[in-house]
């Protein structure tokens, strides 16, 4: 039988390949600037969601102070390494902490909260969702920016590719091989609002040969982000900022 993993655990190849693979996603091409034109450095950031520090270790070298909050530790373990590389000047301005974006509180403001990348998107929309915009808020005093990327549904809606058997990604992987990325399953159901995937990374050798292999079940929900935004004291900024075609960044400002 085979197992299947959640997204970003230990072990599996979603974490030790996520940066290949975003790397290689043409439809993220300009979030980190247009999160960096929200405001200017050095102003303060706090990143839900912080990953394997993408955008936090790059905000942080431009000159924003960053703070990363990460439940997985395949993931937090990432950025902390990539952290650990940089000149100590920038190393000061960026932190990572693990935590759970639907509860952290670290008693303190910043003058920007980001959800990059469809994070929120990984919660159950409801109480996950209420929590999350509610850690925003105490994160931020009146007049502080929020911005949430989330997938736009008409595409979580879309099938999945025509053949299973064609990866959806074939990249150079950083050990030599290649990385190549297939769609098993998915399934969107609009009652819900919630696509579920299995997706295979397959690891190939220098060769071709299958070094290793990770089923994991990735799964994204979606709603209408603006009701629980009001609900925590938030009103819309400006229009949403279409990305990539599959996603757009929507940028509340705290009443
Ligand atoms: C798609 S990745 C985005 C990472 C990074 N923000 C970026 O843009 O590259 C989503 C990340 O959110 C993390 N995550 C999911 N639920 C979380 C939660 N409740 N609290 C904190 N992090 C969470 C995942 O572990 C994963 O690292």
């Amino acid at each position: 039988m085979t197992t299947i993993r959640p997204y970003y655990a230990e072990k599996g190849l979603s974490a030790a390949f996520y940066d290949t693979v975003t790397a290689a996603d043409v439809r993220l091409i300009g979030d980190l600037e247009i999160y960096a034109g929200l405001l200017k450095a050095p102003a303060s950031i706090l990143e839900l969601g912080s990953g394997t520090g993408r955008l936090a270790l790059a905000l942080a070298a431009r000159g924003f102070s960053v703070t990363g909050i990460e439940i997985a530790p395949a993931m937090l373990a990432q950025a902390q390494a990539k952290r650990g590389e940089l000149d100590p000047e920038t190393q000061r301005r960026v932190e990572f902490r693990r935590g759970d974006m639907t509860a952290v509180d670290l008693k303190r403001r910043f003058d920007l909260v980001l959800c990059a990348y469809f994070t929120l998107a990984h919660v159950p929309r409801g109480a996950a969702w209420k929590n999350t915009f509610d850690t925003a808020a105490r994160h931020l005093d009146s007049g502080g920016l929020a911005a949430f990327h989330l997938p736009l549904v008409e595409v979580m809606r879309l099938p999945g590719p025509a053949s299973l058997d064609l990866p959806v990604l074939d990249e150079p992987a950083p050990t030599g091989g290649r990385i190549q990325l297939f769609v098993r399953e998915r399934t969107f159901r609009e009652e819900v609002g919630r696509l579920d995937q299995v997706l295979e990374y397959v690891e190939l050798d220098g060769r071709g040969q299958t070094l290793r292999s990770s089923f994991e079940k990735l799964t994204y929900y979606w709603t209408e982000p603006k009701p629980f935004a009001e609900a925590a004291g938030f009103t819309p900024d400006r229009a949403p900022i279409l990305l990539g075609g599959i996603g757009e960044i929507w940028v509340f400002r705290k009443a």
